[in-house]
């Protein structure tokens, strides 16, 4: 069978064959693409998707069940100490590496590039993933072992990630030590009809298959080999989009050490019934995050007898997965279910007219790295505070929150606090930008203050 005739059987017995339409006038480049992308389609899922819904149990009935989760604060006097030996033991045998999440599109900033790429250093213009690099590597100083990072891009990311990355040298990283990798994609259907979209006369629309693809890309790519090679037995997971996170801090990493879990997930206080962060709550005894689009809104206004927010624990997608976990997922995919979201989503009709739809029309389908709470053993939530570790950038400049004006303010607002901490007096409007690599919190940057190494205003470090 010619490739033409072989794509018409497998997409007919799903009627999708509508995807051909252009078949003929398209050159052999043209053709090879969209012959790829058609065959990497589970088209059977996407049938069952389309007729029976999203893979995971309705959110009304399982919210019904949901109370809110116990949580082990991060500055916990009792246990912070413990927790903080455990976790320096940890980094210090080189047995923790970084994963951070850097496929998704970026829509809402609107920043042609991937985010990780976007200066939000107050004064510096640092990017985002120099700010996440320096601070994996003022670790690895620290605890004088790697900490290798597993960054994970997307089709529409990993080319101009890959060039950033190399254009900068790591911004000092050994080659060996990070380990990119690229997640795989899903289709988009029409809404109403359940056909594919084309993108073009040669393209389906493909949209990243979200961040928890991240399990069958590590499996496939090796990355979950080079762990294992390399004695990496617990992952630090951050966005790329914050530039607050805390990342490897060793009290957060020990804190999951000292329960034996396999993953720990870090909450902050909701601030709003409909605040646009997942929801960590306990279903069953058995933590869970819920994002803010799925949680009934009985739910996120339900109150405790003192005012304050029964599902009061907002998820700031941090977490700390044990490889462990991780390998398991790999040898079984139904852990990570397929979600289903109704998004806006341009494409090409019949006639080859592009159609530029003014509310949502498509369904796609992604799945959600904290899906795998339920499969971890020992699952633990940890309660941090939002100004400290929580800043992300989401949006482009003047919508209300999250974004690069607000991002900047929330940086300049920590640095201050560190120094007034410290006891330096600064001007409240003053540009302040303090480097990983002087200090990764207020605790470090006192000590290096006291004990002369950091002398305020040069702005640089003493030997
Ligand atoms: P968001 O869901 O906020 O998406 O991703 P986004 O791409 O940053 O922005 P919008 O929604 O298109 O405006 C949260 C984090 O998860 C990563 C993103 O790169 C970001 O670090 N992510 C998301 C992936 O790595 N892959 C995905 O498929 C989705």
């Amino acid at each position: 069978m010619t490739t033409r005739e072989s794509l018409i059987a497998r997409l007919a017995a799903h009627r999708q064959q509508h995807v051909l339409a252009f078949w003929d006038a398209l050159d052999a480049a043209g053709r090879a693409r969209l012959a790829a992308q058609i065959e990497s389609i589970d088209l059977d899922t996407i049938d069952r998707l389309y007729r029976n819904g999203p893979d995971h149990e309705d959110f009304g009935p399982l919210m019904a069940r949901a109370e809110p989760p116990p949580a082990v604060r991060l500055a916990d006097a009792e246990r912070s100490e413990g927790a903080l030996r455990a976790g320096a033991a940890a980094l210090s045998a080189g047995r923790v590496g970084a994963l951070l999440v850097a496929g998704g599109q970026g829509s809402r900033l609107g920043f042609p590039h991937p985010k990780g790429m976007y200066p939000i250093g107050p004064v510096s213009d640092r990017t985002l993933f120099q700010i996440h690099f320096e601070k994996v590597l003022a670790i690895r100083a620290r605890y004088g072992q790697p900490v290798p990072i597993y960054l994970m891009t997307s089709p529409s990311t990993h080319a101009e990630t890959v060039a950033f990355l190399d254009r900068h040298r790591r911004f000092g990283l050994p080659e060996d030590e990070l380990i990119l990798f690229c997640q795989g994609t899903m289709p988009a259907v029409d809404a109403r009809t359940g056909r594919l979209l084309l993108k073009d006369r040669d393209q389906l629309f493909l949209s990243p298959d979200g961040h928890g693809g991240i399990v069958s890309a590590l499996e496939a790519s090796g990355a979950l080999d080079h762990m294992r090679g390399r004695g990496i037995e617990q992952l630090f997971y951050f966005q790329v989009d914050n530039p607050l996170v805390p990342v490897c801090d060793p009290t957060l990493i020990g804190h999951h050490l000292l329960a034996n879990s396999e993953l720990s997930t870090v909450v902050v206080a909701k601030t709003s019934p409909h605040d646009r962060v997942g929801n960590a709550v306990l279903v069953d005894g058995v933590v869970r995050i819920v994002e803010y689009i799925d949680l009934p809104d009985a739910a996120a206004r339900a109150r405790e007898p003192d005012g304050a927010l029964k599902f009061w624990a907002g998820s700031v997608a941090i977490h700390v997965f044990a490889r462990s976990l991780l390998e398991r997922a790999a040898g079984n995919h139904q852990l990570l279910p397929l979600h289903v979201s109704k998004k806006k989503v341009p494409y090409l009709d019949d006639s080859g007219r592009r159609i530029e739809p003014a509310d949502p029309n498509a369904l796609k389908f992604e799945r959600f790295v904290f899906d795998l709470l339920p499969a971890a053993e020992n699952a633990i939530v940890i309660e941090a505070q939002r100004r400290q570790i929580f800043a992300p950038l989401k949006n482009a400049s003047g919508a209300a929150t999250d974004t690069p004006e607000w991002v900047r303010a929330q940086m300049r607002r920590q640095y201050h606090e560190w120094l007034t901490a410290a006891g330096v007096a600064v001007d409240a409007d003053a540009a302040i930008e303090i480097s990983p690599w002087t200090a990764l919190s207020a605790e470090e940057l006192q000590e290096k203050i006291e004990r002369g190494q950091w002398c305020v205003g040069s702005g640089t470090e003493l030997p």
